[in-house]
């Protein structure tokens, strides 16, 4: 009697136990597995302040409400269908799909997109990487980094917060029907040198500054103790026109370096070759990445005469081309059963383009140019969006090409051979510090004078 009331006892301890928050059953992300009080909105993040003001601006918090995602999910519902609509806007309002609120219309915390509560609820990946597949807890239990989270609220250490697949769950987006990699930023960073250094997505677009590289010193509330392993809520990207646009253009200016390589003396009428080197030096994945089929980042060659006029040289497009059932391209994503090509440029890896150029005929010396530009969307589809889509240069070099060697010569004389600023400027730095040696020499100079003066007078 005595040993089956114990045993009674334990099992509903074991019971228990179970129903209780932390130890209850994970969830994917589906229809109909979470009701929206399993989440807070933002706005219940009490002393994250710092942390919900960096997130505002961002993409994340855009998602679903992102008048370009909208345009072009109105036109997958249009052509493909509601399920096709459906599986858009899985990534771009998680909590909604699992609420059964695709559009994120029902909950405000389904309307914040990708929001803090989804991304700390997320228990693990159902499966590889892609396809928001993720297995979540939504019990309010705070998951992150801190192997000792001190929070008024549950809170507990994830490893899964460090690693890069915790992005890829929605970095890699693939076709739902026939697999054709879409989106792939995730298996470029994982076939990249970073994977192997172990730099990883957290790194680059959470770290307190676009360009530092990793977390930085801080603290995780307003009333926590100073740790040295924080990072910003702020998922800096590209997105110069709808996204945090400082951050955005500095982490573009990031990205590239760019070599210009020409003969400095062409003869008047005749054509010469110059080749235009461009690095994916910062960015860890392909560059551009993303929605590449939709991203302009392209190169532009150009010569200025001493006038003024300009005269385009060549342009060069960096993207992916999709390709349809009937092989034709290019196609919309949910069209797309293949990619017809990717002429992006890898990371650590360099594109290189050869131009002609012709030295005008009554020109003494010309000025050759390359930029690299970039710009999130189309200007016909930022019309239709109604949103801003500025143009960001990336990074730009110039040289000058002169029509004779005496030309050259003069202008080395004078000192304006190189036309790019950085070297112009580094001569006025040099003018200048010689300038000012000179002059605190003939101060330093009068007062010596002027002291021995004091001493011969006292
Ligand atoms: C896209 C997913 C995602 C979203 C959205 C997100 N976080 Fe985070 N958060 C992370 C990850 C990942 C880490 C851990 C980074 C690491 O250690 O590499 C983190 C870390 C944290 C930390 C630990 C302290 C720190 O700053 O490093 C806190 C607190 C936090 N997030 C709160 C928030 C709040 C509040 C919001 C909403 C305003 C938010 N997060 C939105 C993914 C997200
Ligand atoms: C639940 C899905 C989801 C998760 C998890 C997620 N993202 Fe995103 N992310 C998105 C979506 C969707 C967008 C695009 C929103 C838009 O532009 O409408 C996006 C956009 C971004 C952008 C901005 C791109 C731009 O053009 O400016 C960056 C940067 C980014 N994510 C980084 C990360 C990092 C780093 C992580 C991991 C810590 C992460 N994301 C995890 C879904 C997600
Ligand atoms: C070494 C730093 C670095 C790492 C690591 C890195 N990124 Fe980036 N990322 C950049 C830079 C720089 C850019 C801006 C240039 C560009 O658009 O590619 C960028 C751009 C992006 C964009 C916007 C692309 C566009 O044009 O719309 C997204 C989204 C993004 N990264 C997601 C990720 C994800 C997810 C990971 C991890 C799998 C990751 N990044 C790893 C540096 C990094
Ligand atoms: C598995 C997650 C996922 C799915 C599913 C998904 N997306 Fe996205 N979407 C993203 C991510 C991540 C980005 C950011 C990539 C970048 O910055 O280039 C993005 C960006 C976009 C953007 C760019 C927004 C802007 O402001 O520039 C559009 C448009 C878009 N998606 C449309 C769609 C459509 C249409 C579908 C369905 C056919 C879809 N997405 C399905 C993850 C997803």
């Amino acid at each position: 009697m005595r040993t089956r009331i114990s045993i009674a006892a334990l099992l509903l301890m074991v019971l228990l136990a179970l129903a209780s928050p932390a130890l209850a059953a994970s969830v994917a992300v589906q229809p109909g597995n979470a009701t929206a009080d399993g989440f807070l909105p933002s706005t219940g993040c009490g002393c994250h302040g710092p942390l919900v003001a960096a997130w505002s601006p961002s993409m994340h918090a855009q998602a679903i409400v992102d008048p370009v995602f909208l345009t072009k999910v109105a036109e997958a519902q249009a052509e493909a269908g509601e399920e096709t609509a459906i599986f858009c806007k899985r990534c771009h309002s998680p909590i909604g799909n699992m609420t059964g609120d695709s559009d994120g219309v029902a909950s405000e915390v389904a309307g914040e997109g990708v929001t803090c509560m989804f991304c700390h609820q997320v228990t693990g990946l159902d499966g590889e990487p892609a396809n928001t597949g993720f297995l979540l807890q939504p019990d309010l239990t705070r998951r992150a980094q801190l192997t000792d989270p001190a929070a008024p609220h549950p809170a507990t250490y994830s490893e899964l917060h460090t690693t890069a697949e915790f992005c890829g769950g929605c970095h890699n987006v693939d076709h739902p029907t026939n697999g054709t990699h879409l989106e792939s930023t995730y298996a470029e960073w994982a076939s990249s040198p970073y994977a192997d250094e172990g730099i990883v997505c957290q790194d680059c677009h959470m770290s307190s500054a676009p360009g530092v590289i990793g977390p930085s010193t801080g603290t995780a509330c307003s009333t926590g103790k100073e740790r040295d392993n924080i990072f910003s809520m702020s998922f800096v990207g590209a997105n110069v026109g709808q996204g945090p646009s400082d951050a955005s253009t500095a982490l573009l200016k990031t990205a590239a370096s760019i070599e210009l390589q020409s003969p400095e003396v062409v003869s008047a009428g005749s054509v010469a070759t110059m080749t235009v080197t461009i690095t994916n030096k910062g960015a860890g994945h392909y560059l551009p990445t993303g929605l590449t089929e939709v991203r302009e980042m392209w190169l532009s060659v150009y010569a200025k005469g001493v006038d003024g006029a300009i005269t385009q040289i060549g342009e060069r497009l960096f993207h992916t081309v999709m390709k349809g059932a009937d092989g034709s391209f290019p196609v919309e994503m949910w069209d797309a059963v293949g990619i017809q090509s990717d002429d992006r440029i890898p990371p650590r890896e360099s594109a290189r383009e050869e131009y002609f150029f012709e030295m005008p005929a009554d020109a003494e010396s010309i000025t050759v140019f390359a930029v690299l530009n970039y710009r999130s969307v189309p200007d016909e589809l930022a019309e239709k969006a109604g949103v801003e889509n500025p143009t960001t240069e990336m990074v730009s070099t110039s040289q000058a090409v002169f029509a004779t060697q005496g030309a050259k010569d003069a202008a080395s004389a004078e000192g304006t051979t190189d036309a790019t600023d950085t070297q112009g400027l580094s001569i006025w730095v040099v003018v200048l510090g010689a300038v000012l040696v000179l002059a605190v020499a003939a101060l330093t100079g009068a007062k010596i004078l002027a002291s021995h003066k004091r001493l011969k007078q006292g």
